[in-house]
């Protein structure tokens, strides 16, 4: 009886981690994310070198967001800032955090890079068939949302999986066919879309 007690409050207890695996506490993710702010929560705050500015977060996609922070944890991504920031956070703080993160509403209307818009709206067509047309809704809650998210980021994430300073073999494959300029179009084209991507405020 004793055993079957402890099978049960075991299981019990395995359902609800599960739970909130699943789901997140999103009053928990604003909290934790509060350290993240400095950087995430500013419009155009930019990382030193090189310099473009830091990704928007809100509005993305939950399941990416924690792959992300897994991949900067296990330095599959690496970025000494974000491998500090993400190591000193347990799985159920990310699994807050980016419930947090990815249920804020977009704030402010999405630019346009240096590249050619229209040019790099051609480019995309193999682009859709992940990240979605304009890249605003992509296949899997797994990929990025891609609209809206500022240029120079996206060029430089590009970039990264080019050269592979990003190591993503799905992404290498794309961007290791692409010029420097089909990048800036390709980034120019994608934040000028109609997006749910937001810098967080109110925090
Ligand atoms: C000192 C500035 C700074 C702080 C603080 C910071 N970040 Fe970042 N974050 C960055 C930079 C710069 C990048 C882009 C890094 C790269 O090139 O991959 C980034 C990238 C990310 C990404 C990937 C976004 C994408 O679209 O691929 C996520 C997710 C993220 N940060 C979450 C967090 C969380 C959660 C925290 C707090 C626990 C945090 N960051 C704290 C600067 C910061
Ligand atoms: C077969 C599916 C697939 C296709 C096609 C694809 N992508 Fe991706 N893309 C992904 C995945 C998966 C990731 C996340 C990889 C990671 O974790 O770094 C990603 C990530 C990205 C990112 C990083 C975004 C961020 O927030 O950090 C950019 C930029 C990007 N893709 C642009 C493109 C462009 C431009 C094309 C077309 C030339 C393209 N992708 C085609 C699957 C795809």
């Amino acid at each position: 009886m004793k055993f079957l007690l402890s099978i049960t409050v075991g299981l019990a207890m395995a359902l609800t981690s599960f739970a909130s695996l699943a789901a997140g506490d999103i009053q928990a993710g604003r909290a934790a994310a509060a350290t993240c702010m400095g950087c995430h929560g500013a419009s155009g705050m930019r990382n030193a070198y090189p310099a473009f500015r830091i990704p928007k977060l809100g509005g993305q996609q939950a399941e990416y967001l924690m792959l992300a922070l897994k991949a900067y944890q296990n330095a599959e991504r690496v970025h000494p800032t974000m491998k500090a920031q993400a190591g000193a956070l347990s799985g159920t703080e990310i699994t807050n955090i980016a419930a947090y993160l990815s249920g804020l509403e977009a704030t402010a209307a999405s630019e346009r890079g240096d590249g050619d818009a229209k040019a790099g709206e051609a480019k995309a067509q193999a682009c859709a068939t992940c990240h979605g047309a304009g890249g605003g809704k992509p296949i899997t809650p797994q990929y990025p949302i891609l609209a809206g998210q500022y240029p120079d980021f996206l060029a430089h994430a590009l970039t990264g999986y080019k050269s592979g300073a990003r190591n993503n073999a799905i992404m290498k494959g794309f961007a290791s066919a692409l010029s420097d300029s089909d990048i800036q179009d390709l980034a120019a084209y994608f934040s000028s879309q109609p997006s749910t991507l937001s810098t967080p405020t109110n925090w």
